[in-house]
């Protein structure tokens, strides 16, 4: 099933997901309805809270369906290890049109669990640790315009407002 995405100001972006305790059919079958509906919103990264279900889940695939092994699911992920910094661009599915850059880490490593529960980790830089960061901040319920100035954020939080009023957010 395909799940629209949930915009700023909703509640569930904003607040920290719960653990996922059951590894089960139910949680597989959710994790390719993420996919499937980061896909149709043209997307490269997708947290559950997002799909309006606060669970510590997240789907990545910065090849957009190009390379299989591009696909990335992160239960319960968390960052272990970050070092550098980067300062780039970010957009993100339930900020639509809201692009701003956005100080992180150059190079993290990350654990989590699998769809069967097993722990692994990953390491990424550039690209994939931004992702990395901007995803498990959403199961904090951070989004990335409360990683950028105050003056930069009020800019933004502005453009939304008016897009909301004109019915177009
Ligand atoms: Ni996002």
């Amino acid at each position: 099933m395909i799940y629209s995405i949930v915009k700023y100001p909703d509640p569930v972006l904003q607040r920290p997901a719960e653990p996922v305790t059951a590894f089960d059919s139910k949680l597989r079958r959710l994790v390719e309805d993420m996919f499937a509906s980061m896909y149709e919103a043209e997307g490269i990264g997708l947290a559950a809270p997002q799909i309006g279900i606060s669970k510590r889940i997240t789907v990545i695939d910065l090849s957009f369906q190009k390379k299989p092994e591009d696909k990335i699911v992160l239960i319960n992920p968390q960052v272990v290890a970050a070092e550098g910094k980067q300062y780039e661009e970010e957009g993100c599915l339930s900020l639509p049109e809201i692009r701003d850059k956005v100080n992180r880490a150059a190079h993290v490593k990350i654990q989590a669990q699998d769809v069967q529960g097993a722990t692994f980790e990953m390491e990424g830089d550039a690209l994939l640790a931004r992702a990395f960061q901007h995803e498990i901040d959403h199961l904090d319920g951070i989004l990335f315009i409360d990683r950028i100035s105050r003056l930069k954020r009020d800019l933004q939080l502005r453009k939304i407002r008016k897009m909301i009023k004109a019915g177009e957010w």
